[in-house]
Formats: structure tokens, C-alpha cells, sequence
């Protein structure tokens, strides 16, 4: 795969690095996406019914057996090229921070560190009445052993606030970074799909890595339509070996 030169360029000198990913990196561990139109998780589900505190409320049981086996789903996936291109992009800049949408977990399987959890993570329980603290959860039958209350995936729903020191993270690294990578995302769910314009704003290389159009494609510096566990290694394949080319032939 060729890319511009000036962007290799560009992702060799960068400085600070972050990259927002969706469902959409995922997708190629086998996991679906929520708005692919035939195989999306909302193609299938009401968001309403499932994805909201009130669903919750109505049917506990319905929405926690949901997330039981989106968890066994992801547990069995496991990280492909692209979760991995980018840990090992995390490496190569001096900066870097992995934003992710997905609660998934298989970026933090990959070896990313340095990341935050925007939508949480479907691995982790919170106690839907009470907030009660973790160690007495039976996770098991769902049921905090403080109060007797029920037990809910430590997830953003619709209607809720992200948590305030991932999304405090995430605006302060975009609008400081050089490059910033919109990687297997809608751009349609905010405020993770504003976080490329204050990065724009803010003088960025706006990258897009997406399997179809998105609102953000025609406003991206470089928009990339394909698979992001193809176009993510290659690009650091691209850089690797402008970095010899920098080696063997001494400065541009
Ligand atoms: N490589 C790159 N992009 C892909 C691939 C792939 N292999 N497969 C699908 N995509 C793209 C699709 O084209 C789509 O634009 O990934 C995108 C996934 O978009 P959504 O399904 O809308 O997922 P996402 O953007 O992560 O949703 C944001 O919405 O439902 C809520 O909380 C949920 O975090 C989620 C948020």
C-alpha cells in the first residue's frame, strides 16, 4: 500500500500522536459493530431497550444476560493487526494517547498502555442502586452484596455522562497533539466525534482510517476507506522503512 510521503513524514516527526478508534477496529476480531447497517448491534437491537439506564430499570435481567454475552463474545476474540499496529505506535512516539469508544478490552490485550476508556468497559460491574463499592459483588448472579441491588457493566449509556477524567484526558491530548487518527468510527456520536475538530483547530494532521464514508472524510487532511487491520500496519511498515531510507541516506 502507498501512502503520501509527506504524511509518513509527517508521522515520523510527530511529536505527540492520538488516536480515537471505534467498533470498527474490532470488527475484524470478529466483533460487531453497532451501526453497520446488515450485522450492526443496532441493526438488530433497539439502543432504547438495552443501552439505557431506564431499559435497565424495566428488565435487569434481559439487559445484564445482553451484556453476558456480548462479554463471553469479546473474551473469546481476540486483538488483530490493527489493535496491534497501534501499541506498537504507541512505542514509537514520545507522545501518545489511544482513545477508545470501545469497551471491548482487546485494545489493553494488545499491549496498549497508554489509553483512556471514553465508554468504559464491559469487563467491569458497577451497583446500578448504589454505587456500592466492588468488592462485594457477586458477579456471578449480577447482585451487589451491600445492598442487595443489581449489578450493571461499568458502560456509557445513552442519556449518561462520560466519565469526566477519560474525556478530560482526551480533549487535552487533542488539542495538544501534531496527528490525530480517527480510526473505525461513525463520527456521529459525540463529544468523542468533536475531539477531531479541536485538534484541527488546533493546527493537527487529521487522519481518517474507516471501512466506509463517514461525516469526517471530506474534512480529513488524508481519509483512508478500507480495513484498518490492513491500512494500520502498513503504515507502520511505511514508517519503519522511511526511518531506514532517514538512516542509510542521512538528512532530506
Ligand atoms: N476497519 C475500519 N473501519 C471499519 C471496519 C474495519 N474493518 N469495519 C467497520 N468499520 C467502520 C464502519 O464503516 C463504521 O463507520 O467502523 C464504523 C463503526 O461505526 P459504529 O458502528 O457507529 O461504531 P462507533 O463509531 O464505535 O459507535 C460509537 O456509539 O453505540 C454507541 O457507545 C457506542 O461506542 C459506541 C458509539
Amino acid at each position: 500500500m502507498n501512502f503520501p510521503s509527506s504524511l509518513v513524514t509527517s508521522l515520523r516527526d510527530a511529536q505527540r500522536i492520538v488516536a480515537l478508534t471505534g467498533a470498527g477496529i474490532s470488527a475484524e476480531s470478529g466483533l460487531s459493530t453497532f451501526r453497520d447497517a446488515q450485522t450492526g448491534l443496532w441493526s438488530k437491537f433497539k439502543p432504547e431497550q438495552l443501552a439505557t439506564a431506564e431499559a435497565f430499570q424495566r428488565d435487569p435481567k434481559f439487559v445484564q444476560d445482553w451484556y453476558a454475552l456480548r462479554r463471553e463474545q469479546a473474551l473469546k476474540a481476540e486483538p488483530n493487526a490493527g489493535h496491534l499496529a497501534l501499541a506498537e505506535m504507541e512505542k514509537r512516539a514520545p507522545e501518545f494517547l489511544l482513545v477508545t469508544q470501545n469497551v471491548d478490552g482487546l485494545h489493553a490485550r494488545a499491549g496498549s498502555n497508554r489509553m483512556v476508556e471514553l465508554h468504559g468497559n464491559i469487563h467491569r460491574f458497577r451497583c446500578f442502586e448504589n454505587d456500592c463499592a466492588s468488592e462485594n459483588f457477586d458477579i456471578e448472579n449480577g447482585r451487589c452484596r451491600s445492598c442487595g441491588g443489581n449489578l450493571r457493566p461499568d458502560v456509557v449509556w445513552f442519556g449518561e455522562m462520560l466519565p469526566t477524567d477519560a474525556l478530560g484526558k482526551a480533549i487535552d491530548a487533542a488539542e495538544e497533539c501534531d496527528v490525530f487518527f480517527s480510526i473505525g468510527t461513525s463520527s456521529v456520536v459525540y463529544p468523542a466525534a468533536d475531539l477531531w475538530r479541536r485538534a484541527k483547530e488546533r493546527g493537527a494532521i487529521v487522519i481518517e482510517i474507516n471501512k466506509d464514508p463517514t461525516p469526517l472524510t471530506s474534512l480529513a487532511d488524508y481519509s483512508f476507506l478500507g480495513k484498518s487491520g490492513e491500512i494500520l500496519p502498513a503504515l507502520i511498515d511505511a514508517i519503519r522503512n522511511k526511518n531506514k531510507v532517514h538512516e542509510t541516506s542521512g538528512p532530506e
